[in-house]
């Protein structure tokens, strides 16, 4: 086995996580890129100073989770699930579950609660929002953002949901109560079952091919019949037909 293949087993071994299933120059490339800057040779030297020094595991996660996010991401997409695909879901189940799966910091779920909660009573709202990232659930439990992560949200709903705290927007504690964040890690975790949306955006890009047509199968198996799975504006489904979905509007695909 190579360097790098000694090191994915390890890690495998230690946290569960199985780096195989992410594209491997990206990966190698940040992973490399790590040990360099540590001043070492290669990802065996990485690994035994890991074992040392705990908190180069942390600098490991942050290189292999990619956490930016914003609210509202790719505004034209959330108009179409919010004028097409949302009235459709709620008609069919007034209470729906709904996930948004690889949440990081948390703005994907609470753009998700904000667009229920304008059609919904807000005891009808719950998000199920899961990451693999520790770090990232805290930072979503937080609950607080900078300006920059709310570019896209329509200013009412700025307005509406949060409220200035010095150079921060904080989220309203009843939209947060609605959110239940939960670490899951969606390449080994069990999926929840029976769901209405499920909303998982730029992250199957870092997956192999393989990974991905597991995925997809996961997805529909965790969907009701007629659940929608809403992917990333980069992450058309080649052949959605193949792992029993069909096209309603792109990026959203409903389970047949
Ligand atoms: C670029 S962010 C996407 C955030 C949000 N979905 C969006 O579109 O704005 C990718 C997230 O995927 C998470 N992630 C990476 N691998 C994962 C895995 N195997 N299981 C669950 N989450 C994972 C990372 O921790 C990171 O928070």
């Amino acid at each position: 086995m190579d360097d790098y293949a000694q090191f994915i087993a390890k890690v495998k071994r230690k946290t569960g996580i199985d780096l195989s299933l992410y594209k491997e120059a990206q990966m190698k490339r940040r992973l490399a890129s790590l040990y360099m800057k540590k001043g070492l040779k290669s990802f065996a030297e990485l690994f035994a100073a890991m074992e040392k020094e705990p908190a180069l595991w942390h600098e490991c996660l942050d290189r292999m989770t990619i956490n930016v996010s914003e609210f509202y991401r790719n505004a034209k997409r959330w108009e179409v699930l919010e004028g097409v695909i949302l009235p459709r879901l709620l008609a069919e189940n007034p209470r729906p579950n709904v996930w948004s799966a690889a949440c990081s910091t948390g703005e994907e779920p609470y753009t998700l609660a904000m667009v229920l909660a304008k059609r919904l009573p807000l005891h009808r709202v719950s998000v199920l929002a899961t990451d693999i990232d520790d770090n990232a659930l805290a930072r979503a439990r937080l609950g607080l953002y900078s300006e920059r992560s709310l570019v896209e949200l329509p200013e009412e709903m700025k307005q509406t949901f949060f409220t200035k705290d010095g150079e921060y927007y904080k989220i309203d504690e009843k939209i947060k109560q609605t959110v239940k964040f939960q670490k899951h890690n969606l390449l080994a975790d069990p999926f929840p079952r029976n769901m209405d949306l499920i909303v998982c955006r730029n992250v199957l890009i870092y997956f192999t091919e393989e990974a991905k047509r597991m995925l997809y199968r996961k997805f529909h198996d965790a969907l009701r019949t007629g659940g929608v799975l809403f992917v990333g504006s980069t992450e058309q489904i080649f052949n959605p037909g193949l792992y029993g979905f069909e096209v309603e509007e792109t990026f959203f695909y409903r389970k047949k």
